[in-house]
């Protein structure tokens, strides 16, 4: 019998065709994330699940999925899955690492940016008229080159802003669970305990992966450990963050300013503090975000389903041991 790939949204570029190629196609037409009462009813007869960051695959959804031996996630993030309730069951998790580094670094870079010289501010100022004369003290801004940043997470992601830092003249720490000697030697990154990496970079942005370990990793306490001058970036996952915490360390101006890709909620209400603070740029989740990267990660996707189905290693697997 061919395999059945239930596609929990519609891939951008070649995805689709690449999937033909191992199965029949369940797709979940609609342009909205897929309800979960249907994912729960379809993935009854998947052979492979091709599902986004929005898609919960926890152990409630595999017991309703006997002939799952695939789950490929059209990202990089892992929080959405539980990987351990996957390999016990013998199901190969592929994911996308890699063909988004770039263009996600970019993108933190952005942010950084705009967090230190207030573009957000500047935007909303020009937008609701009130730009007059040339004025010497109009929002000032604190200095990206020639500082300090701290890469809170120095994976893929983390390396690739670093070097990107490295060209603005930045002085880079990073922390994290283990030493990247290869980035040390590279670029002089300095490896700190995360407390002495917040009182010390004038720039921090999170790049770490969402585990328990790193649920609110910037907590109350690590907000006040920060420069008054300092920016916080997040590129990574929302929950890193303890969103109260800072909407109150913004507020109280305990840091400068911060600029996030990712929150917590996500998406946040139009109502929500963190959009009333001049000092806090928001956009949605844009990381990987271009035309490139985004087909690049379908077909990646797409290919580790291939690859799955037929009992081959994916390109990219996040529970190779289940090849045993
Ligand atoms: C996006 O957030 C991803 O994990 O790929
Ligand atoms: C993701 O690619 C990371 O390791 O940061």
């Amino acid at each position: 019998m061919a395999s059945s790939i239930l596609v929990t949204r519609r891939p951008p570029g070649t995805a689709l065709d690449i999937l033909s190629s191992a199965g029949s196609i369940d797709l979940w037409e609609p342009d909205e994330i897929m309800l979960r009462v249907e994912l729960v009813r379809r993935v009854a007869e998947a052979d492979a699940v091709y599902c986004m960051l929005t898609d919960h695959i926890d152990s409630e959804l595999l017991d309703a999925a006997p002939r799952l031996r695939v789950v490929s996630n059209m990202a990089v993030g892992l929080d959405n899955i539980d990987l351990e309730a996957c390999t016990s069951r013998g199901i190969a998790v592929g994911h996308t690492p890699g063909v988004l580094t770039e263009a996600t670094a970019d993108l933190a870079m952005a942010l950084l940016l705009g967090a230190a010289r207030r573009i957000g501010e500047g935007i909303d100022y020009v937008r609701a008229g009130s730009w007059g004369e040339f004025r010497l003290d109009l929002l000032l801004g604190q200095e990206v080159h020639s500082s300090t940043i701290g890469v809170v997470g120095m994976g893929r992601i983390g390396a690739a802003v670093a070097r990107r830092a490295a060209g603005f003249g930045m002085s880079i720490l990073y922390s994290g669970p283990s030493r990247k000697p290869a980035i040390e030697q590279e670029l002089g990154a300095q490896h700190h305990r995360l407390d002495d990496l917040l009182r010390l970079a004038d720039h921090v942005v999170i790049t770490a992966p969402l585990t328990p370990e790193t649920h609110h990793l910037i907590s109350e306490d690590a907000l006040r450990l920060m420069k008054p001058t300092a920016t916080l970036t997040n590129v990574a996952r929302g929950p890193l963050v303890d969103t109260a915490a800072l909407v109150d360390a913004l507020q109280n101006r305990l840091i400068a300013s911060a600029a996030l890709d990712v929150t917590d909620p996500e998406p946040l209400s139009s109502d929500h503090p963190l959009l009333s603070l001049p000092n806090c740029i928001v956009i949605p989740h844009l990381g990987s975000a271009t035309l490139k990267t985004r087909a690049a990660m379908a077909d990646l996707a797409a290919r580790n389903v291939v690859l799955g189905l037929r009992g081959k290693p994916m390109e990219a697997c996040a529970n190779p041991e289940v090849y045993g």
